[in-house]
């Protein structure tokens, strides 16, 4: 299994071939997702036994099974949840990096791969204007990235309640450590921030907003009506809302943040490419003052799955929580200047995952990112005015970057799950619907740049 045979020669020679052929689509094609689990029972039977098979049969019954039964996230046709576009350039470079096994943990196994990693981390950081010395590291998701922000902003918090005595004090759940923390979110804040509040314990305080776009003076009044506000350790804000590709007011948000002794967390998983695009830079002004920061790549900065970038301002702190103590892990920390990954998130093993994001940008240029991120901004904006000139359509709100929400007056759930339904069965698009203030609505998310207008024209023809 391990040594160059006459087997692996083979594998090499088609599985490469097949990684050829689908690095070529251009256009990638949909496919069709969802299979009914017993015809791929089926059609996976006996392969998995006591004896092997010839590759070549296996690869077979992968590109013939398996790889259609997956709905294509690259493809300029899919425009529900969070697409994914990653240039030919990362993709390639994903195959290089799962080739060289590369473990990602630490500085003494491999410098070179996380000096690049590194340089991209500041490259986004100095775009969010972020301090020179902010750090942190690539992770495997935002779901990832905001639970490991957090989880320092939790533990940040306990220590200033140790220090200043709160805990002694009396405040509701008792001992700083044994506390019920609380981080202040808005209504729209995405789900893996829910999740995250759980698993550590935390409880939301959630803000209510007017149009869904959370404001300094919303959390200020929060803050000042609550009973508790000693237990707050975190505000959450969002730079481009999952469905709605909002961003919140980050500066008024920081401000409170300050004012108040908070960690500043921004969830820009999939808006915070959005920092790279001029003509919508100056929505996310406050950024800078976030305590961390969360993007995911492998959404608007076209990365291959799965790459989240976390960035710390001060990366000290986030050491000081997620630095994995062991005696066989003592090697990697003997000298404090080395940049060890695994110390700024919950995690150890861990994948290069930056460095298809690296290579890609060092090939093309950050000019060739700020164009294609602006293109599927223009195309919502084109969406969007394309929609106002349609009697049977109605625009929700106008797009602040790459979303856009909309309505096909009339019509029942049911209708808006037909029209998705045929839309992929006949491999024009994939675009489910979502909801928008308990009302089934259409939507696109835009982010690939060879997504044409003409496209859009036909999935709203057939709303007609
Ligand atoms: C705003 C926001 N935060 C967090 C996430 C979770 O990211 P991931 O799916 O990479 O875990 C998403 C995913 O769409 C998102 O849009």
């Amino acid at each position: 299994m391990h040594s160059v045979d006459a087997t692996t020669e083979q594998m090499i020679r088609s599985v490469l071939a097949y990684a050829e052929n689908r690095l070529r689509l251009d256009p990638v094609p949909l496919d069709k997702g969802s299979r009914d689990p017993a015809e791929l029972d089926v059609a996976l039977a006996g392969l998995l036994g006591d004896e092997g098979h010839n590759p070549d049969q296996i690869l077979g019954i992968y590109a013939a099974v398996l790889a259609p039964a997956v709905i294509s996230a690259d493809s300029p046709r899919f425009l529900g949840f969070i697409p994914s576009a990653p240039t030919k350039a990362a993709l390639l470079f994903d195959m290089l990096v799962s080739c060289a096994s590369i473990q990602g943990i630490s500085w003494l196994e491999a410098a070179g791969a996380v000096h690049a990693e590194n340089q991209v981390l500041a490259l986004i950081a100095d775009r969010a204007g972020l301090p020179a010395a902010a750090g942190g590291c690539f992770v495997s998701g935002g779901s990832a990235g905001n639970l490991s922000a957090l989880a320092v902003a939790r533990e940040v918090a306990k220590r200033k309640a140790a220090a200043g005595g709160v805990a002694a004090a009396g405040c509701a759940g008792g001992a700083a450590g044994a506390r019920r923390w609380r981080a202040v979110v808005s209504a729209d804040a995405h789900s893996s921030v829910i999740s995250t509040l759980r698993i550590l314990e935390m409880a939301a305080l959630t803000v209510e907003t007017a149009d869904h776009r959370l404001t300094g003076a919303q959390v200020r009044a929060a803050i000042e009506a609550d009973g508790d506000p000693s237990s707050i350790a975190a505000v959450v804000g969002t730079a481009g809302t999952t469905n709605a590709g909002i961003i919140d007011d980050l500066a008024g948000i920081a401000d409170v943040a300050r004012e108040h002794g908070l960690w500043f967390h921004v969830d820009g998983a999939y808006g915070g490419a959005g920092l790279f695009a001029p003509s919508v830079r100056d929505r996310y002004d406050g950024i800078q003052h976030a305590d961390s920061f969360i993007v995911d790549p492998h959404k608007w900065l076209f990365a291959p799955f799965d790459c989240a970038a976390l960035i710390y301002s001060d990366p000290a702190l986030a050491r000081s929580v997620h630095k994995q103590d062991a005696s066989y892990l003592d090697v990697i920390h003997d000298k404090p200047a080395e940049w060890n990954p695994t110390d700024y998130a919950y995690h150890l093993t861990r994948r290069a995952r930056g460095l298809p994001l690296w290579f890609s940008l060092a090939v093309h240029g950050v000019r060739a990112y700020s164009e294609a991120i602006e293109s599927a901004i223009a195309l919502a904006a084109g969406t969007a005015a394309e929609i106002r000139t349609r009697s049977y359509l109605e625009l929700i709100r106008e797009p602040d970057l790459s979303v856009v929400l909309f309505r096909r007056l009339g019509w029942s759930p049911a209708e808006y799950a037909n029209w998705a339904g045929q839309l992929l069965a006949d491999q024009v698009a994939f675009i489910p619907p979502s909801s928008w203030e308990g009302e089934t609505v259409a939507r696109f998310a835009f982010l690939h740049p060879h997504t044409p207008m003409d496209l859009v024209r036909e999935i709203l023809d057939r709303m007609a």
